[in-house]
């Protein structure tokens, strides 16, 4: 498949952890020979067992030792040191493929690692995993960003060659903009989930069960809409400009929590603003929407 790579690889996975064991399984499907994972921890040690049976268990440096691929997919803080921790051993050679699967980092925290010859790449999977055997499927199911050092065109497609392989999509993402890049999925993806779950406890504290069944099919479409038609698949009191609801649901929200209001008056504000310029909402009704929403809870 990639540029100058050959067709099998030993992979040596570092660690058996929710991303480390479904990239794995990935690859072994693909045909590469997994030759040994790490993992200490009970969730660690069940994960391997279940995503890469017969895999045998090493500590990370006879791991990445044996290894023509090396997965780093360990904890985003720790990555850089652990970097450094295998260099200093002597475990790098010229020739090796290095990856890791962190969405925060390019490949310049790999640079320990590419002084000893190898080819870095950062390959983040933009889907969220819970280490279990469907996240193979949802993998092959999404995108990965890919990253390689700028200019290296061989190293962009050895890194998209091995996206392929899990069976994904590969989107490069250049080194600069790799934290922004980072940043915009967390927003999305993370805060998606607290907006969901301030709804269900919102309508659970009404007495309204099972409330995550009254909002599927709502949250659904709206996802939906707004992936397909943008700004302008909004509706509600801030898309009408209906002033009124909007402070009548500022006075409910801060009687039962007051910080949940103020998330709820930083997003109409913007919400209002992305109407405005979306064409949704008059300039006068904008207007009238900030300025209920600066009013003193
Ligand atoms: N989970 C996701 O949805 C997701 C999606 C895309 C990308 N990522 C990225 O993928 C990377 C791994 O995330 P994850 O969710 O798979 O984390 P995780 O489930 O917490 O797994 C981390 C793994 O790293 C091991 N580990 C921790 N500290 C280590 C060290 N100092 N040396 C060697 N191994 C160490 C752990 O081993 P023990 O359990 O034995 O301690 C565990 O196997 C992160 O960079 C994350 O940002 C995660």
């Amino acid at each position: 498949m990639g540029v100058g790579r050959p067709a099998r690889l030993a992979v040596g996975v570092v660690s058996a952890g929710r991303v480390g064991s479904v990239v794995g399984a990935a690859w072994a499907a693909a045909g590469h020979h997994l030759v040994a994972a790490s993992g200490v921890s009970r969730a660690s040690v069940r994960r391997a067992a279940a995503l890469l049976p017969d895999v045998p268990l090493l500590p990370p440096d006879e791991v990445v030792t044996g290894a023509d691929l090396a997965l780093l997919a360990v904890p985003d803080d720790v990555l850089a040191g652990v970097v450094k921790g295998l260099a200093a051993a002597g475990c790098f050679r010229p020739g090796q493929i290095v990856v890791h699967t962190s969405g925060a980092h390019g490949v310049g925290v790999l640079a320990p690692a590419a002084e000893h010859g190898v080819l870095p790449l950062a390959l983040h999977p933009v889907m969220t995993f819970t280490g279990r055997t469907e996240d193979v499927a949802r993998l092959a199911a999404g995108s990965v960003g890919v990253t390689a050092a700028e200019g290296d065109e061989a190293a962009w497609s050895v890194g998209e060659a091995l996206v392929v392989e899990m069976g994904a999509e590969p989107v490069r993402i250049p080194e600069q903009v790799r934290p922004l890049y980072h940043a915009a999925l967390a927003h999305g993806a993370n805060h998606l989930v607290t907006l969901v779950r301030d709804c269900v406890d919102t309508l659970e504290r009404a007495g309204i069960r099972p409330a995550e069944r009254l909002v599927a099919p709502l949250l659904s479409a709206a996802l939906d809409n707004a992936l397909r038609h943008g700004d302008r698949a909004l509706t509600g009191p801030v898309a009408r400009g209906d002033v009124g609801t909007v402070r009548a649901h500022l006075r409910e929200l801060g009687a039962v929590d007051p910080d949940l209001a103020e998330t709820y008056r930083r997003l109409a504000g913007r919400t209002a603003r992305r109407a405005a310029a979306a064409g949704l909402l008059a300039d006068h009704a904008v207007r009238d929407v900030l300025a209920i929403l600066e009013e003193t809870p």
